[in-house]
């Protein structure tokens, strides 16, 4: 018999501390109107120094499990999808395993950029389809408050800090993801990358107050590619899930720039009223922005059973993903 994965439960978690645009234009050369024009982010959550990776993870996991209604030791694999972990080693999921008291269950992470919980969810989807696993636990958290150089204006605006949390059961009958196209072009891998603090260019008491340690990016470069992948990759998985584009009740893209999203569904055709927006409070939470707009989409309901989403990202690396979901438990 075919197995589906059906999203059951969904949780997120995001800092107590709100840090306004005009906050920041007291602190560095911007201002509220060119950050709002130029991407439509309002405000951000950055994480305090007891809201590490772990901590939003597991709040996120926690309302997660609650709203699927199962007990923790229900889940048999833990999958955390992040590029800021806890610590370089070893993978945060173990901790959140631990935190959450899920005993022995299966833990790694996935490192995919912004891509990673879409990632996540097709690894998930094939584990459950293939009758591996029965009950995951996905979430996907960044911290880019961390690793963003504080006086680079280019970058420094357009991030905040969250987790967001799924719970994936398997059903026999088609809910969940329908089909997902994952991509990656590593040829662009200089356009968003931090340079040094790997075994390539390993950070040194000599070089450790270099600006490459940080975060950076070439936006207007990866702007296009942006808009151009998840357009392609969306288009694919609406056709591989044997939809046509009108059958999308709501598109969830990953949420960086109001304008990648405002050209993307042009491209799509999919009228701007179907598309879930929140990057205004929260900025680019990196992979945690496609879960948390999901969570934020359903508790306003804005998803009803039957319905079919499409999820869409684009990140570092370059790494991209689009998904359909159909939505029900
Ligand atoms: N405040 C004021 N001025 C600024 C700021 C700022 N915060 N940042 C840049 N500027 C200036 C620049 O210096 C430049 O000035 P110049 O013309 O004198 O050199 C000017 O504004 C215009 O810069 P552009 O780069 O052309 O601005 P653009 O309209 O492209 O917007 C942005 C920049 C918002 C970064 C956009 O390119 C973007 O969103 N890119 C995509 C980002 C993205 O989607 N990332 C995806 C994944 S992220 C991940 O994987 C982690």
């Amino acid at each position: 018999m075919e197995h589906y994965a059906a999203i059951i439960g969904w949780g997120m978690s995001v800092p107590r501390r709100v840090v306004t645009n005009d906050e920041l234009a007291r602190q560095i050369d911007t201002s509220n109107e060119w950050i709002r024009s130029r991407t439509g982010i309002g405000e951000r959550r950055i994480a305090s120094a007891d809201e590490y990776t772990s901590v939003l993870a597991t709040a996120a996991s926690q309302q997660a499990i609650e709203r699927a209604g199962i007990a923790p030791e229900a889940i048999d694999l833990v999958i955390l999808a992040t590029s800021t972990p806890d610590r370089p080693f070893p993978a945060t999921a173990s901790v959140i395993q631990a935190q959450l008291g899920i005993p022995r269950a299966g833990a790694f992470d996935v490192v995919a950029a912004c891509s990673g919980f879409v990632y996540g969810l097709h690894i998930a989807n094939s584990m459950i389809q293939s009758g591996a696993h029965q009950t995951i636990l996905l979430v996907a958290a960044d911290l880019f408050s961390h690793i963003l150089n504080w006086h680079d204006r280019n970058t420094c605006v357009l991030f905040g800090d969250g987790a967001g949390a799924v719970v994936l059961q398997q059903r026999d009958q088609p809910l969940g993801l329908l089909s997902a196209v994952l991509g990656s072009a590593g040829e662009y891998e200089s356009l968003m990358l931090i340079e040094r603090g790997g075994t390539r260019q390993p950070l040194s008491a000599e070089n450790s107050h270099l600006q490459d340690r940080y975060f950076s990016m070439h936006g207007r470069e990866v702007f296009k590619h942006a808009i151009r992948e998840m357009a392609l990759s969306s288009q694919q998985a609406i056709e591989e899930a044997g939809l046509q584009p009108d059958a999308i009740n709501l598109i969830i893209p990953h949420q960086a720039n109001l304008r990648i999203i405002e050209v993307l569904i042009k491209r799509l055709e999919i009228p701007f009223k179907r598309v879930f927006v929140n990057l205004e409070r929260y900025g680019n939470t990196s992979a945690a922005s496609v879960p948390i707009a999901l969570c934020e989409a359903v508790e306003q309901g804005q998803l009803h059973d039957g319905d079919h989403v499409l999820l869409t990202s684009f990140g570092g690396g370059f790494t991209w993903a689009s998904a359909v979901v159909r939505w029900g438990r």
